[in-house]
């Protein structure tokens, strides 16, 4: 008789769990908790089968589980729905960072407790950030298609292809990924660098970027703080989105803020794909309004074949830098969020719920942290 259900939601290894025995989190290798599990006396089901609801696996396991884990790459949509269907439930963990597939208000009216593995994957996402950014600017693309299709066009390229010295650059949010993305973008010399959140940056923050560009421009005032976001992307030649989804982000990137940004402006979004509305984007990209979109993250995932974010371009095709959801789950982030997940669990089991205060989303009816848009 085990001492409850736990529901663990990944996606599908396949032939690749069986060459890389690092990729803990795919179904086959279950984040490498269950040993750990079954010796605490719980019972461990694992399941890729989350949609559609409420005909699924997820379904069906969800309405007698205490706890549900899963990734953001590949999330089972916790919704209210689903929610009243478990009344056993009392833990949502999310392996990795972002827990908007929660829905947390109906958490909070059921007193579940939401947390996930802060900071596991902040420094992937920051390099991932970077790479979209040099893809697009560079023309990458462009190049590459040419390289592989036995063409030497060079003008057809270079006719697109930038440098990221002396551009503005801003993110929207400046928290653990922004503001590391603020600190790799220091050593590309821009002219600027502004952001946007409700939070100002601490002073030490600042100064840290502040010195640090003094390497390369001698002068030590890069960072800005934009009181208001149309006024920052209005600014920007790149535009990097770094903040939750939550009520008051989604679907923030529209027609009408996209409006407000420069001609031939890039986009980039590693925060959560429904921050931007996705038909505007792809219009943006199409009329060249935006010399390209770059991210990894799409408003339903896995993203329907023919979301339009998968074939928006433009004329010269370089627009597009869009991957599937990867960037926070490198095999190094997911070591950390694999360790995570199981402090989260050994806290749980001990009682004293004594999780890392910055792991904890909702708690006791309560949003623990303002990243949400919520007061605490
Ligand atoms: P964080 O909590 O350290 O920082 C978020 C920042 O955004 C905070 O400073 C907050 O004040 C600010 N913010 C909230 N709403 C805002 C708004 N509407 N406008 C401007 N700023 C706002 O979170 P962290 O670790 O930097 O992660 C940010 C997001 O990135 C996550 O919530 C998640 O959605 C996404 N993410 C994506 C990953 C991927 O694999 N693509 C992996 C990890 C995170």
């Amino acid at each position: 008789m085990s001492k409850g259900k736990i529901l663990l939601v990944l996606y599908e290894g396949g032939k690749h769990a069986e060459e890389q025995e690092k990729l803990l989190g795919c179904i086959e290798n279950e984040l490498g908790i269950r040993e750990f599990i079954e010796e605490q006396g719980y019972e461990l089901i694992t399941t890729t089968d989350k949609d559609p609801e409420p005909n699924s696996t997820v379904d069906r396991e969800l309405k007698d589980a205490e706890i549900v884990i899963t990734t953001p790459f590949f999330p089972a949509y916790i919704s209210r729905n689903r929610i009243a269907e478990a009344p056993n439930l009392k833990l949502c963990i999310t392996a990795g960072v972002g827990s908007d597939h929660v829905d947390l208000e109906a958490a909070n009216e059921r007193k579940i407790t939401v947390t996930e593995v802060t900071g596991s994957n902040v420094v992937s996402v920051a390099e991932h950030v970077m790479a979209t950014i040099l893809v697009l600017i560079r023309n990458y693309n462009g190049g590459h298609q040419q390289a592989i299709n036995g063409e030497w066009d060079i003008a057809g390229v270079a006719k697109n292809e930038y440098d990221l010295e002396d551009k503005v650059i801003s993110t929207v949010g400046a928290g653990r990924i922004g503001y590391r993305v603020l600190e790799r973008l220091v050593a590309f010399n821009p002219k600027k660098l502004l952001y946007y959140d409700y939070q100002e940056l601490p002073a030490e923050a600042i100064n840290r970027l502040n010195e640090a560009s003094k390497l390369f421009n001698g002068k030590g005032d890069i960072v800005q703080r934009v009181e208001k976001l149309e006024d920052m992307v209005a600014q920007s030649d790149v535009v990097t989105i770094n903040c939750p989804l939550h009520k008051d982000s989604k679907g923030l990137f529209n027609k009408e803020l996209i409006s407000h940004m420069k001609d031939g402006a890039y986009l980039v979004n590693t925060a959560r794909g429904a921050i931007c509305v996705a038909e505007d984007v792809a219009e943006a990209v199409k009329s060249g309004k935006l010399a390209g979109y770059g991210g990894d993250v799409w408003d339903k995932q896995p993203a329907p074949k023919d979301h339009p974010w998968r074939t928006m371009d433009n004329k010269d095709h370089v627009g597009n830098a869009m991957t599937v959801h990867i960037s926070g789950t490198s095999l190094d982030a997911q070591k950390r969020y694999a360790q995570g997940v199981k402090n989260i669990l050994n806290s749980y089991f001990s009682k004293n719920f004594d999780y890392r205060p910055q792991d904890v989303i909702v708690q006791n009816g309560l949003y623990a942290t303002r990243a949400y848009g919520q007061k605490k």
